[in-house]
C-alpha cells in the first residue's frame, strides 16, 4: 500500500518500490534487516512493515556516507535518500516485490542504534515461546505477526459492517460487575472506595445483554474484552474476545441466519474462501454417539461405534469390568482403525498412555485377523466369542484393523475416546497438527440437554446458564424430574434452544434463545433446586428487570481469538493476541502478576495469607 503522503521520513515504503520507479529520487526509513560489504560496496537490506528494499553504498560515489553505512548493525533505524536504479540482470530477486530495483544511496542518517536482538527477526523464526512472548515487541516485528494483527482488524471491520447492515448497534457494557455465580470463575478487583467490596470482571456482557433487549434495543452486538479465571488451555486465554449479540423477538433459526452470514463475510474477508450456506445442524445427541464431543471435527473418519447394548445384550460376554460399567449407567464405545494405519505394539502402549493421561484406567484393544478374530489382544481370551463377532461387526472391521475399546463413566469414555480420535486423525495425517488443511467445516450442534448430571455433587446441574430456555415439548419432562436427582430422573430427557457453532473441531461460538417469562423461569429454578429466594439474591436484578415486559430474546457469543486464530491458520492461538500470557497466566513480557506494596494491600484493607501463598513443604 502506497504511503498517504511523504514526509521527512519517507517517500515510499521498503515494499513499494518497482521498475516503473527508476531514476526517482526517494526517501526511505526503516530498519536494517541485513548489512554485506561486498568488496567495498555495502548491501543493506532495509525493512519495514510493508516489504523489504535493497539500499546500495557506493564508495566511489560518498566516501563519508559509505563509512556510515560500514558502521551498521542488524535492527539499526535508519532514514536515506538516494536515486532507485534498475538492478543489473542476473542479480534481481524475484521472491521480492522491490526485487528488480535498488536505491543507490546519496545521504544517510542513523536515527537509532540497537542492540542484538535476542530473537532473530525472521519468518520462519523457531524460538522457544516464552522468549518470544518476553520480547513481544521483536516477535511482532516479523512479518508473519505483522499479518496476523493485520487480519484480525480486517476481521473486526468486517464484523463491524456486517453487523451494522444488518441493523445491530454497538453499545459497550461494564467489565466491573456484580459477581454472579455459575459460569467461569470470575477475576476480582476489591474496591478501594467500599473496603472489603469487590467487583467482578465480566466474563461476558450476559446479563446486560438481556437487560438492553428488556430496554427495547432489539439487536445489540459488541465486540467486547472477557475475563476469566479458568485453567488455561489450547484455545483459552484469561482475558480474550467476543464478538457478543443479542436480538429480541426471535426463534433460534432467525439468529442462525445472522450468524451464519458473519461467518460466512469473515471467512470470505480472510481466506477467499466462500462458505456454503445454510450450515448443518447436526443434534447433540449425534454429535456425541459418534464423536464423543459437542465440537467434533469431521475432516477425519474414525467414529465411534456405540458398544453399550451389545454388552448389555450379552451380560458383559465374560468382561467383567465391562459388565460393572454397563450395570452402573456408563458406556461402552469402539474405534476403529482401518488396516492402512499401522499400529505396532510400541505404538499401541503409547496410545494407552495418552488415555491413562486423561484419567482412564486403561485403553483395551484387538487387532483383527485374517479369520475376523482378535489377535494379540489382552481381551481376547476372556472374551465370549458371540460377543466378539457382535462387537467386530458392529465395528465395521476387517482383517488387520485395530480396535480400540472404553468403558465406564459416561463422560471420561467420550473424552477419552474423543481426544483418541483426533489425535491418530493427526498422527496419520488426516489433518493437520494446525491450520485447515484447504478444508473448512462448520456446523452447529443443536439440541442439547439442559441438565447434566453433576458426579460430585450426585444431582442434576444446568449445563448452562440458568435462563437458557427449555424446548416446549420437553415442559413435562421438567416437572416430572424436579426434586428426582436419580440417573434415571426425566431431567435427563429434557432439551433446550442451545447451539455451538463448530470450526474444524473447535468451538467457535455458542448461545440459546432465553426464558423471557416467569412461569417458566420458576420451573426450571425449581428443577435446579434453587428456592424464590436464593433466585432473588443471586439474579435479583435481572429478574426484576424481568418483571417489565421482557421480550422473547436470544443471543450468541462468537471466540473472536479463536475464529482469528482458526482462519489465519496460525500455530497457536496466542499468535493471534498481541500481548497474550503463556500457559500460566503470566505476561512474560511486563511480568504480571506481581506482587504489590504493602500500603496499597493495606488502602484496600487487604491481607495476603502467606502460609497459602508459600505453604510449609509436607512432612513425612
Ligand atoms: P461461552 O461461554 O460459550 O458463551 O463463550 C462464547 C465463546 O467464547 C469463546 N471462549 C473463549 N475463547 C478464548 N479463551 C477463553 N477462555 C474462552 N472462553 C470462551 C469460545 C466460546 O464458544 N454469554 C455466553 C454467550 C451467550 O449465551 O450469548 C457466553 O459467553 O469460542
Amino acid at each position: 500500500m502506497p504511503l498517504a503522503h511523504s514526509n521527512h521520513y519517507r517517500t515510499h515504503t521498503c515494499g513499494e518500490l518497482r521498475e516503473s520507479d527508476i531514476g526517482k529520487s526517494v526517501r526511505l526509513s526503516g530498519w536494517v534487516h541485513t548489512n554485506r560489504d561486498m568488496g567495498g560496496v555495502v548491501f543493506v537490506d532495509l525493512r519495514d512493515k510493508y516489504g523489504m528494499t535493497q539500499i546500495v553504498f557506493d564508495p566511489r560515489r560518498s566516501g563519508a556516507i559509505h563509512d556510515e553505512a560500514a558502521k551498521l548493525r542488524g535492527e539499526w533505524v535508519i532514514r536515506v535518500e538516494g536515486i532507485v536504479k534498475g538492478r543489473p540482470e542476473g542479480t534481481r530477486n524475484n521472491k521480492l516485490p522491490t526485487g528488480a530495483v535498488e536505491v543507490e544511496v546519496t545521504d544517510i542518517q542513523i536515527l537509532n542504534r540497537a542492540q542484538t536482538p535476542p530473537i532473530e527477526i525472521r519468518d520462519d523464526l523457531t524460538a522457544n515461546e516464552d522468549i518470544r512472548l518476553q520480547y513481544r515487541y521483536l516477535d511482532l516485528r516479523r512479518n508473519p505477526m505483522q499479518k496476523i494483527l493485520t487480519t484480525r482488524h480486517l476481521a473486526a471491520q468486517t464484523a463491524r459492517n456486517y453487523m451494522s447492515s444488518q441493523g445491530f448497534v454497538e453499545v459497550e457494557t461494564p467489565f466491573m460487575v456484580k459477581y454472579t455465580p455459575g459460569g467461569a470463575r470470575n477475576f476480582l478487583v476489591p474496591s478501594r472506595l467500599n473496603k472489603g467490596k469487590f467487583y467482578a470482571l465480566a466474563e461476558s456482557p450476559q446479563l446486560f445483554k438481556q437487560l438492553l433487549m428488556v430496554a427495547g434495543t432489539d439487536r445489540y452486538y459488541q465486540i467486547v474484552r472477557c475475563f476469566r479465571d479458568e485453567d488455561l488451555r489450547i484455545d483459552r486465554q484469561p482475558e480474550f474476545t467476543q464478538v457478543d449479540i443479542e436480538m429480541s423477538f426471535i426463534e433460534q433459526e432467525d439468529l442462525f441466519v445472522v450468524v451464519e452470514g458473519l461467518v460466512a463475510a469473515l471467512l470470505q474477508t480472510c481466506t477467499g474462501v466462500e462458505l456454503k450456506l445454510p450450515l448443518d445442524r447436526m443434534p447433540f445427541e449425534e454429535a456425541m454417539r459418534r464423536f464423543g464431543n459437542d465440537k467434533p471435527d469431521r475432516r477425519l473418519g474414525l467414529e465411534h461405534v456405540e458398544l453399550t447394548e451389545i454388552v448389555k445384550k450379552h451380560g458383559g460376554g465374560g468382561m467383567k469390568l465391562m459388565k460393572t460399567a454397563v450395570d452402573g449407567g456408563g458406556l461402552v464405545k469402539g474405534l476403529r482403525v482401518p488396516a492402512q494405519y499401522e499400529l505396532p505394539r510400541s505404538q499401541i502402549d503409547k496410545l494407552e498412555e495418552l488415555a491413562k493421561g486423561m484419567g482412564a484406567k486403561g485403553l483395551a484393544w484387538a487387532k483383527v485377523d485374517a479369520q475376523g478374530n482378535w489377535a494379540q489382544s489382552p481381551l481376547a481370551k476372556v472374551i465370549s466369542p458371540e460377543m466378539r463377532t457382535e462387537m467386530t461387526q458392529a465395528c465395521g472391521s476387517k482383517p488387520g484393523d485395530t480396535l480400540f475399546f472404553q468403558f465406564g463413566r459416561a463422560a471420561l469414555v467420550q473424552t477419552v475416546m474423543a481426544n483418541l480420535r483426533v489425535h491418530l486423525g493427526k498422527k496419520f495425517g488426516m489433518i493437520p497438527e494446525y491450520g485447515a488443511g484447504g478444508t473448512w467445516d462448520c456446523f452447529w450442534v443443536v439440541n442439547p440437554p439442559l441438565f447434566e448430571y453433576d458426579d460430585e455433587a450426585k444431582a442434576w446441574v444446568t449445563a448452562h446458564h440458568a435462563f437458557t430456555r427449555p424446548q416446549p415439548q420437553c415442559l413435562e419432562a421438567l416437572e416430572k424430574g424436579t426434586g428426582d436427582n436419580s440417573l434415571q430422573s426425566p431431567l435427563k430427557d429434557v432439551l433446550c434452544y442451545r447451539y455451538d457453532l463448530v470450526l474444524n473441531g473447535y468451538e467457535i461460538a455458542g448461545g440459546s434463545i432465553r426464558i423471557h417469562d416467569q412461569e417458566t423461569q420458576k420451573k426450571v429454578f425449581r428443577a435446579m433446586g434453587i428456592s424464590e429466594a436464593e433466585a432473588q439474591e443471586k439474579f435479583g436484578f435481572l429478574l426484576d428487570a424481568f418483571q417489565y415486559g421482557a421480550p422473547p430474546h436470544g443471543g450468541i457469543a462468537l471466540g473472536w481469538d479463536r475464529l482469528v486464530w482458526l482462519l489465519t491458520e496460525a500455530p497457536t492461538m496466542r499468535d493471534v493476541f498481541a500481548f497474550p500470557k503463556n500457559q500460566k497466566g503470566v505476561d512474560m513480557m511486563t511480568g504480571a502478576p506481581n506482587v504489590v506494596a504493602e500500603q496499597q494491600l493495606r488502602e484496600l484493607a487487604i491481607r495476603v495469607i502467606e502460609e497459602e501463598v508459600n505453604p510449609a513443604p509436607k512432612k513425612g
